[in-house]
């Protein structure tokens, strides 16, 4: 049996502490991951504003969703407990959510605020203001204001109206062809939203595919979408009608990446990761994985209310440095830090390109990697738009910091795996953001119990 990895959980300072025995971990198992966290978002709101009663099996419990469901319901929509294992939502139809008598506060989650703009912009008449944590009042709104103003919302906000809180008066909106210059599925997901309210067909171009997890759930709902995915178009014919529906959630790949990228650094590993969603649109970090020659195999794949879903097999390889650029990027956007461990102990050089939407993110994620990493004993390179990462990577234990980013907390403590000494990481439980539950996996598949 494995010596225990040394494991405190989050206290009120929000420091968790990892040792590595010095005879190391082995990682063997099957697991699952927590609900999707897209899916989840998109379920509770596309049930908000449908007719009749949807329910929902599998919903994220992590912090995003939980300001998704509380936004819909100071809007007058009927949520039972968000930890039934059937969330049923009680629609209000669309076009019919009240006007809340308060702030509406989106914490940290960039989906719930650019995907409720959508919809909160196309209420005729309704006032509604709109805020968030502080890493979500610094991220950039005018990507999603900029077409809504052109559609005919009144929206007005910090700094030129780019930053929340913001303020919108909801109007009677026109369709528009957009051509977005980001691949941002919660600026397609916005604009398609509020088209749904639209009379006409409401168009957004991207430069390259983004996850199309509202395409699927809005035809699921009833919605009349056309997709063109050679000029990466979707167009909404309003005004439109939804009717409640049964989704099942399957596990978030994004989190299923940090046991993907566990298993392919750990020698011994054999890890199963159960029930990933593994939608096309999400797949870049299994494709940049498999290019790194991780051992990664699918199986029982099968098709979950509308979306593909399988078991993910892991077992430690000798990893090989990658490029990743181009389209591949928007399709593993999430997993670019966690790719970046991977990266460290490959070898030869990893370079990321094309990726500086990742400094828009919960925190700017390309200097907080390069920064972190490099205070380990890592060779990162930050670049404009990604990072060049030096493989066979020798890293020693020290302070880190996550910057309240779920995904740079959770990165940080897989790179514990192959760390000398003790490594500190502050504001680590940011991981329930997206991953409640994500040090005590760590800790049960690390041979001990989770001291929580
Ligand atoms: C999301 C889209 C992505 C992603 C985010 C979730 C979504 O953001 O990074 O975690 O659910 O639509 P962008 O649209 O900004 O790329």
């Amino acid at each position: 049996m494995t010596a225990p990895i040394h494991l405190t959980e989050p206290n009120p300072h929000q420091t968790l502490t990892l040792a590595l025995p010095k005879d190391g971990v082995t990682l063997q198992g099957r697991i699952q991951v927590p609900g999707d966290k897209s899916i989840s978002h998109r379920s509770l709101m596309l049930g908000a504003i449908a007719q009749g009663e949807t329910r929902i099996k599998g919903l994220l419990l992590g912090e995003d969703p939980r300001s998704t469901a509380a936004c819909f319901r100071a809007m007058g929509v009927g949520l039972s407990p968000l930890d039934d294992d059937w969330v049923t939502v009680q629609g209000v139809g669309l076009g019919h959510l009240q006007e809340p008598i308060d702030v509406l506060n989106a914490g940290n989650s960039g989906t719930t605020l650019r995907l409720m703009l959508g919809l909160l912009a196309a209420h005729p008449g309704q006032f509604f203001t709109v805020t968030g944590d502080s890493s979500l009042r610094s991220r950039p709104m005018d990507r999603v204001i900029t077409p809504l103003t052109q559609m005919g919302a009144e929206i007005w906000g910090r700094q030129g109206n780019r930053l929340a809180p913001l303020a919108v008066r909801g109007r009677s909106l026109k369709p528009i062809h957009y051509q977005s210059p980001v691949a941002s599925a919660q600026v397609k997901s916005c604009i398609l939203l509020a088209g749904l309210m639209t009379d006409g067909a409401t168009t957004v171009t991207e430069p390259s595919r983004s996850r199309d997890h509202s395409e699927r759930m809005l035809r699921a709902f009833g919605a009349d979408l056309t997709v063109d995915p050679d000029s990466c178009s979707v167009t909404v014919h309003g005004p439109a009608s939804l009717t409640g529906q049964t989704v099942v959630v399957p596990g978030d790949i994004s989190s299923a990446a940090f046991w993907l990228v566990a298993g392919a650094i750990t020698p011994g590993a054999d890890l199963v990761v159960e029930n990933v969603g593994i939608n096309p649109t999400r797949t870049g970090i299994l494709e940049a994985l498999q290019a790194m020659e991780a051992d990664i195999t699918l199986e029982n794949p099968r098709q979950v209310t509308g979306e593909p879903v399988a078991d993910l097999r892991v077992r430690h390889s000798t990893l090989k440095a990658t490029q990743i650029s181009g389209d591949l990027v928007p399709r593993m956007i999430d997993e670019i830090p966690v790719l970046a461990i991977a990266a460290l102990f490959a070898k030869g050089t990893t370079v990321i390109a094309d990726a500086a939407e990742l400094r828009v993110k919960e925190c700017d994620r390309i200097t907080t990697m390069a920064t972190q990493l490099n205070r380990l004993g890592a060779k990162v390179e930050e670049r404009p738009d990604g990072l060049v990462i030096q493989g066979e990577a020798q890293l020693q234990g020290a302070d880190v910091d996550s910057y309240g980013d779920h995904r740079v907390a959770m990165s940080l403590a897989i790179a514990a795996l192959r760390t000398q000494g003790t490594l500190q990481i502050h504001r680590a439980e940011a991981a329930a953001i997206s991953y409640p539950g994500f040090i005590g996996t760590l800790a049960e598949l690390c041979g001990l119990a989770s001291s929580s």
